[in-house]
């Protein structure tokens, strides 16, 4: 008798004690707080949690994605995207680092479109041509932010209103961008954007992963996936030729896993052109939606990223001109430390009618949607 009330009474107990800690470790509020200032604008960050202790900050400066906390297989949480502790790097002129690039993420061929009949000039900020939204993309500017009501996720919500004619691009633009975090480990940002006139638009987010936890540790270890046949290969400006080249047999097929490093020296034109991969892949789709566009894997800690779009393409970029510059307190992010997977549409599409539209039209609701989700491999 005593026997089983005992084995009970553990029971419960033991029964108690999980309830306790799940209750403890129950999503928390997003918190925000101040984050300094670039100029005359106050910045803040934001981070939301959830129950297993994933951790994502924002900042509200080119509402970048600072830092993403994600468990190894030992459940040790560490950083999966490089970035910064505090603001200033960011505003010193870094690569992107975790930002949302726009008006136009990725290249414009001569920093020139036509639209409707009329040219835009806008900064040849890359060579010849215009890269990431020019001289003070999205990436530079001061989001405003507000929390997600807890109805609609854990999240928080950003603004950007981009003038008419700002950096050359015509119509007032709204952007919002939202990062939601759940409880399956799954960190989802929306895209939405509205015009005053017709313009073109191209939104992605510009992390460096890196799933090692180490950011001094170069990401050729890397296993990558890629669900691509097809990719745009570059001319020397690293502009798309027009051409959707299969990617069987060459170096850019990762539709079977294969580490970034193991053909990156390869003899290959596309990849000298590119320094290494700084490509842009035709996503597989079967129709509109989420589709998964990548898997990527650091076999060591067993951290895994899948990454699931609306978006057409991938720009899989291995951080070749990452150099050791600029040096953030402690942070110095050498060559090919991070990779990014950008999820997009092609680069150059206002002069490429051939590639899916990036026109935006009054009375139009542009949506995009990615999904980082963070997983463990087997
Ligand atoms: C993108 C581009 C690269 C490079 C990085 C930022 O990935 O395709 O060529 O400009 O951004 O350094």
């Amino acid at each position: 008798m005593w026997q089983i009330s005992r084995s009970l009474l553990l029971t419960v107990l033991a029964l108690g004690a999980m309830h306790a800690s799940a209750a403890a470790r129950q999503t928390q509020p997003p918190a925000r707080s101040p984050w300094g200032r670039a100029g005359e604008e106050a910045v803040e960050i934001y981070t939301l949690t959830n129950v297993h202790g994933v951790e994502a900050r924002i900042a509200t400066y080119g509402a970048t994605l600072v830092s993403l906390k994600a468990p190894d297989r030992d459940g040790h949480l560490a950083s999966i995207v490089l970035g910064f502790d505090t603001l200033e790097p960011y505003l010193t002129g870094v690569p992107y680092y975790g930002a949302i690039v726009g008006r136009y993420g990725n290249r414009i061929a001569k920093a020139r479109f036509t639209l409707d009949g009329k040219t835009y000039q806008l900064a040849a900020n890359n060579g010849p041509n215009s890269l990431h939204g020019g001289l003070r993309g999205f990436d530079k500017r001061v989001w405003k932010a507000e929390m997600l009501p807890a109805s609609k996720g854990n999240g928080v919500r950003l603004t950007y209103v981009s003038a008419a004619g700002e950096e050359g691009y015509p119509g007032e633009l709204t952007a919002h961008v939202v990062y939601r975090l759940d409880d399956q480990d799954n960190l989802e940002i929306d895209y939405q954007a509205t015009t005053t006139a017709p313009t073109t638009l191209n939104l992605t987010n510009h992390s460096y992963f890196n799933l090692t936890g180490d950011p001094r540790v170069p990401v050729l270890d890397h296993v990558l996936t890629i669900h691509a046949d097809r990719f745009t290969p570059v001319d020397a400006t690293l502009i798309p030729i027009g051409e959707l080249r299969p990617v069987a047999g060459t170096p850019f097929d990762f539709t079977t896993p294969h580490t970034v490093g193991a053909r990156i020296g390869a003899a290959d034109e596309q990849l000298r052109l590119g320094g290494g991969y700084d490509h842009n892949w035709v996503i597989n789709r079967t129709g509109p939606g989420l589709t998964l566009a990548a898997v990527v894997t650091d076999p060591k800690s067993g951290r895994s990223l899948e990454v699931r779009t609306t978006q057409p393409g991938v720009q899989f970029y291995s951080g070749n001109f990452m150099d050791g510059k600029p040096a953030g307190k402690g942070s110095v992010y050498s060559h090919r430390t991070g990779l990014c997977l950008e999820t997009q549409h092609f680069p150059d599409s206002p002069n490429q009618p051939a590639f899916p539209s990036t026109i935006l039209r009054p009375g139009q609701v542009f949506a995009q949607k990615t999904v980082f989700a963070m997983r463990i491999a087997k």
